[in-house]
């Protein structure tokens, strides 16, 4: 099949990747011509792991190719997907169409001949309905129907996801778009991944809803985990002890910092709005959004109260900004929270991350990024891992211990055990579980010492 992919981001070049490897053949469009002609020379602007072998192969094997122009490719194909960005609104939080609506202006003029238009990008239910009207407006003669097709990869574990996936979603309103569509995913019938055809509106409303379910399932997580702290119990065992339950299942109960990402934050809000809108509110969802809003904070007040209270003029050390690991995605970071926090209260941050530093430059001046854990430490009151990078898993803690100012480790992923930390002198802090200090630290002075204890 021949299909042109709008949009050349994350989820267009993971998407356009794996469908040419498929056999398919391939045009990513953008309208970024920076990005184009970086993608023509196999520069990769995103860290996807496996992402760059996969297009530098399926390029050279000419099923893969980047344009800024839309007529060739689009007027050809038998299957357009959308995968514009779909942001926040400013404002009001609304899901912000305007580059799927302009894509489908695009598209409308340079269609020829019977064509497929799949709506990939994350949509509010009725905008198949209106990219099929804008089309029809533009372009009265045409010959298209429009599909939706949400994708649920996750960065870091993308192409897995996209080749293996849980199931694909299908919204189709006419056989035209069924047929194209089970021609374009053949690969993935032929190897048994569920399909799902649905209705356009209800393959729409399925991808919010899986994505408002899972951010209430860590938000849920992470509450117990405030209990268990007060109650001195242990996160750890309580979510196995749930998560063995097949009615319950064990991802997404990891207690952590608060959800962030390109994904769950706008998608929770637009989905509350578009909800509103129906005068159907969804309020377990609205009070999941506000409980990790204020949860974000809140970590940065952790990390105060650990360090005694006051962090004016002292350095914090920050491990991991990205996300989650595997990415270099800083969009709604908790880190973002959490390190302006720290600064409105007078910390120094320095920052180390194995990836998202180039895009995290463009957030801060004033955070002084190093190039490892180790020089991130320095004279450190406080160590805070705020992403699970497979690198900080195992820490030298006796190097550290040396380098730090007062040795805090605070564990806002809980990669850790009390016991490997505290038994270099490090008092360790983890969410969900009371916090451990380890036997008297050497190197600090008395008043930090109490501020350990
Ligand atoms: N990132 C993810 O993990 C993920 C997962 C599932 C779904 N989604 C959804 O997929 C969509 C895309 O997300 P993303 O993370 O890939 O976004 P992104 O911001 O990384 O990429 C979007 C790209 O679209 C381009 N673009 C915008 N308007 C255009 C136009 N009119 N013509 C051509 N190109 C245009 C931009 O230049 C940009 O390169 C969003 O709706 C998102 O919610 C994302």
């Amino acid at each position: 099949m021949k299909i042109a992919i709008i949009g050349s981001g994350y989820v267009g070049l993971v998407s356009g990747a794996c469908l040419a490897d498929f056999g398919h053949t391939v045009t990513c469009i953008d309208k970024d011509a920076f990005k184009i002609s970086a993608l023509k020379r196999g520069d990769i602007p995103i860290f996807e792991p496996g992402l760059e072998s996969l297009i530098v192969r399926n390029l050279q094997d000419e099923r893969l190719t980047f344009t800024t122009d839309f007529a060739g490719p689009v007027g050809e194909a038998d299957a357009v997907f959308i995968a514009v960005g779909t942001p926040s609104r400013r404002g009001d939080g609304h899901a912000d169409l305007c580059h799927v609506y302009e894509a489908a202006r695009e598209i409308a003029h340079a269609l020829r001949g019977s064509t497929v238009v799949i709506t990939k990008s994350t949509v509010p239910v009725g905008t198949g309905d209106e990219v099929e009207r804008i089309i029809r407006e533009e372009c009265p003669h045409a010959d298209f129907a429009v599909a939706s097709n949400p994708e649920f990869l996750r960065e870091g574990a993308a192409i897995q996801d996209f080749k293996h996936p849980d199931r694909i979603v299908i919204g189709v309103e006419s056989d035209l778009a069924r047929q194209v569509l089970m021609q374009v995913y053949r690969p993935l019938f032929l190897n048994k991944s569920p399909v799902l055809f649905t209705s356009r509106r209800s393959a729409e409303l399925i991808k919010y809803a899986a994505n408002a379910f899972l951010a209430m399932k860590i938000t849920f997580i992470n509450e117990i985990a405030d209990l268990c702290e007060k109650v001195n119990a242990d996160i750890q065992e309580v979510a196995l002890g749930i998560g063995s339950d097949n009615r319950i299942g064990s991802k997404f109960l990891h207690a952590g910092p608060g959800f962030g990402g390109s994904c769950f934050p706008k998608d929770t809000v637009a989905l509350i709005k578009s909800a509103q809108d129906y005068g159907s509110s969804v309020r377990l969802v609205e009070t999941t959004v506000a409980i990790n809003d204020a949860r974000k904070r809140a970590m940065a007040r952790r990390i105060i109260e650990a360090v005694g209270g006051n962090v004016r003029g002292k350095t914090i050390a920050i491990f991991g900004l990205t996300f989650k690991p595997n990415t270099d995605d800083m969009r709604e970071a908790p880190s973002i929270s959490i390190i302006q926090a720290l600064q409105d209260a007078g910390a120094h941050i320095q920052a180390y991350d194995p990836k998202g530093m180039e895009q995290a430059r463009m957030l801060w001046s004033d955070v002084a990024f190093r190039s490892n854990p180790y020089d991130a430490a320095e004279n450190a009151s406080a160590i805070c891992i705020l992403t699970e990078w497979e690198q900080f898993r195992a820490l030298d803690f006796k190097r550290l211990a040396k380098l730090v100012a007062t040795p805090i480790m605070l564990d806002f992923r809980n990669i850790y055990s009390a016991d490997e930390v505290t038994r270099h002198g490090f008092a360790y802090f983890r969410i969900g579980a009371a916090s451990r200090t380890g036997p008297a630290p050497t190197n600090v002075s008395p008043s930090e010492q109490e501020a350990v204890a």
